[in-house]
């Protein structure tokens, strides 16, 4: 039977609680990015690896290009992405062509939606978050599509698509491993 990992970055608490379901159901060992060295995930088979997405990146994805050639590289490699703009495949899509570059390109990636509060969010991400609003057109009429639309109203007044049944794939696909 496979060894499997659950390695997770995250900032507010979402991709976290995703984390600890897949691991859950799947039977895996949960480790904080934040805190997970190489020598703690060496000997397993499988590591999926979840982030919250930030301005199109995922958080943490580093981990994986860091010790790609320290045996990662060997390893069954999953990675699942949190979002509140994932309901949308362009926005999948760009996000892969962000993050799967160079070594990582091709690994697979799971989409699922997360959850954002405007109280909750302080320092440069809430200068980001003012900056993105301005450029996907907040007040600009003309520029705004419907999906731009709910997208701002996400990002003004927060939302929570948070759905635990989301992560059904990923599961079966580790299980598949
Ligand atoms: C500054 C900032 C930038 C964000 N950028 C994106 C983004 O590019 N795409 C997206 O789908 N969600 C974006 N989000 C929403 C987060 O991905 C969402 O809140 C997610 O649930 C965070 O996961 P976490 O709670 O595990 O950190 C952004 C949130 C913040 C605060």
């Amino acid at each position: 039977m496979s060894k499997i990992a659950v390695v997770y970055y995250s900032k507010h608490g979402t991709t976290e609680e995703y984390a600890r379901k897949v691991a859950e159901e799947v039977g895996g060992d949960l480790f904080d990015a934040h805190k997970v060295k190489y020598k703690d995930i060496k000997d397993y088979d499988v590591i999926v690896y979840g982030g919250g997405i930030y301005s199109g990146g995922i958080k943490g994805i580093e981990f994986l290009k860091k010790n790609w050639n320290k045996g990662l590289c060997e390893k069954k490699i999953m990675v699942f992405a949190v979002g509140i703009t994932v309901d949308h495949e362009e926005n999948c899509q760009q996000c892969r062509e962000i993050n799967f570059v160079k070594r990582l390109e091709g690994l697979p990636c799971y989409f699922l939606p997360g959850a954002y509060d405007p109280a909750k969010n302080t320092g440069v991400d809430k200068q980001i978050m003012g900056f993105t609003l301005k450029l996907i057109g907040e007040g600009d009429a003309k520029g705004q599509t419907a999906e731009s639309n709910s997208l701002i109203d996400r990002m003004r007044n927060g939302c929570d698509l948070r759905d635990m049944s989301a992560i059904g794939p990923l599961v079966e696909a580790i299980k598949a491993l």
